[in-house]
């Protein structure tokens, strides 16, 4: 079967961290289904220095996060799982309460209610008691919460090194083989 993941791109800080982990999975034999949301444009724009159509390019194919009719709007379009880096408080909401009007929350719905993998890296700081709220529902569902915090015992010296752990440990979660950063013990 083909292997497929999802990536969705929120209007969050931290779009480099989405970025890096599509550049991480394009020599993989695994299709990546890549979809971004209207803010996720403007912050790519504002922070990251590159087009979004060149962060496009970096999928095998693109959805728009209106296209409620995509393959990935369906359950049974199959698929390994889905990340959402970074996520927007506002998309985990929507994640939590099942408010798919989105193809981003609809997709992760799709996981969630499938028992596929569902990893959502929140960006946001501080939170508030709903934002909590989402991100506990969505752990009860089975969801990962993978806040954008990334440790620093592996003695990062550069943006490349926080962006290749956040990489790695978002892979390590989708059950992808990766060697993007310096385990601990190892
Ligand atoms: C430059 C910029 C940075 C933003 N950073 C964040 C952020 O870190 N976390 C967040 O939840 N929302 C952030 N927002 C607000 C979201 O873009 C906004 O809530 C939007 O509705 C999210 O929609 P989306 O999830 O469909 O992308 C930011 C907006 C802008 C313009």
């Amino acid at each position: 079967m083909q292997r497929r993941i999802v990536i969705g791109i929120c209007g969050a800080s931290g779009a480099q961290y989405g970025i890096e982990l599509l550049r991480a999975l394009q020599p993989l034999p695994i299709e990546t289904h890549l979809v971004l949301s209207r803010w996720a444009e403007v912050v790519i724009g504002e922070e990251c220095g590159i087009a979004a159509a060149e962060v496009r390019a970096l999928a095998d194919v693109v959805h728009d996060n209106g296209d409620l009719a995509a393959s990935i709007a369906s359950s049974s379009f199959l698929v390994e799982g889905m990340v959402v880096i970074p996520a927007s408080v506002k998309t985990l909401a929507e994640i939590a309460t099942g408010a798919a009007g989105s193809l981003i929350a609809r997709a992760a719905d799709n996981m969630l209610k499938t028992r596929r993998r569902l990893v959502v890296c929140v960006r946001e700081t501080p939170l508030s008691l709903p934002c909590i709220e989402n991100m506990r529902t969505v752990a009860l569902a089975g969801g990962m919460i993978a806040p954008l915090s990334p440790g620093f015992y592996h003695h990062p010296e550069s943006l490349a090194d926080l962006h290749r752990f956040m990489v790695g440990k978002v892979l390590d979660l989708l059950a992808i083989d990766n060697q993007q950063f310096q385990r601990w013990g190892e």
